[in-house]
């Protein structure tokens, strides 16, 4: 049985679309107020939640986006760090600016919302959780991808760090490493070659991508009352794909799809 998140408020980073579309939806559903912290406008907007325009690589606008939900909902009890962006490229090729905007928007905007969040949640004394969307890159390396792979080890590690310095606050610091997960930021890699289709799915041993849907039920355990002793971990939602160790086992060594 789920515990209702009544009463809670909830800021979701990029949730225009995608993932952070689930994640806000979801705790929407489950009875939280929640705003949606992006750049952009949402491709849907959703009746109930409250898009703030917010750049998570600035400062100044990320403060003013905590100040609006203070002016609106008076406190904060959940942050969902979602926002991403992706540039392929080697090193060598890939530029700086490419290199910073990919560390800048997923591991700053990790430090700046959380560096908001924060003193908020430790002032109210009630506690609070702070999710952070990683990924299967933090654990492995993906050629051309290496300032995505260094960015989401990043935010596990911070993660760890942060969860220790704010447990006697009664406030948990955690991760959901998705695999891949059908969306626009997937769409993308298809379309400038980066990725495809049939090793992405041939390399999940599930034989299939995950659901926006997928990754908010786990993010939505660890924001709730639910998760109350589980602080600094990382939930991976990947269909098996990082505890793959041979591409392909035997027919034999299979249990067969029934
Ligand atoms: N889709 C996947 O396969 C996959 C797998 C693992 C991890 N992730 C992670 O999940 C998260 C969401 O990915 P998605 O697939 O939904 O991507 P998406 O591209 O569909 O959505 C990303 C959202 O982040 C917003 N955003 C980007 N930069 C921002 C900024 N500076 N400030 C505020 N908002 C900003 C965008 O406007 C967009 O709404 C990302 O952190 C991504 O790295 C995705």
């Amino acid at each position: 049985m789920t515990r209702s998140l009544d009463g809670k408020v909830a800021a979701v980073t990029g949730a225009a679309r995608g993932i952070g579309d689930a994640i806000a939806t979801r705790l929407l559903a489950d009875g939280a107020t929640v705003f949606a912290l992006d750049k952009n406008p949402p491709d849907e907007p959703r009746a109930g939640i409250v898009h703030i325009e917010t750049d998570v690589t600035d400062p100044a606008s990320v403060a003013a986006a905590f100040k609006t939900i203070d002016e609106r909902a008076g406190h904060i009890d959940i942050l969902v760090n979602n926002a991403g962006i992706q540039r392929v490229g080697l090193v060598g090729k890939v530029s700086f600016a490419d290199f910073s905007a990919v560390v800048a928007t997923h591991l700053n905007g990790l430090f700046l919302c959380a560096s908001e969040a924060v003193p908020r949640m430790v002032a109210r004394g009630k506690g609070g959780s702070i999710v952070s969307i990683a990924s299967t890159a933090a654990f492995v390396g993906l050629p051309g991808r290496g300032a995505y792979c260094a960015a989401k080890a990043g935010i596990l590690g911070l993660t760890r760090a942060l969860s220790l310095e704010v447990a006697t606050s009664g406030i948990r610091v955690n991760a959901v490493a998705p695999g891949f997960t059908r969306t626009k930021f997937i769409d993308q890699g298809l379309a400038d070659g980066s990725l495809e289709e049939g090793w992405m799915i041939g390399r999940v041993p599930m034989k299939r991508l995950a659901t926006t849907e997928e990754i908010s039920n786990a993010v939505r355990f660890l924001a709730g009352d639910e998760a109350t002793y589980m602080t600094g971990q990382t939930i991976v939602v990947d269909g098996g794909w990082i505890v793959q160790g041979i591409p392909e086992a035997p027919t034999w060594l299979q249990t067969p799809a029934s």
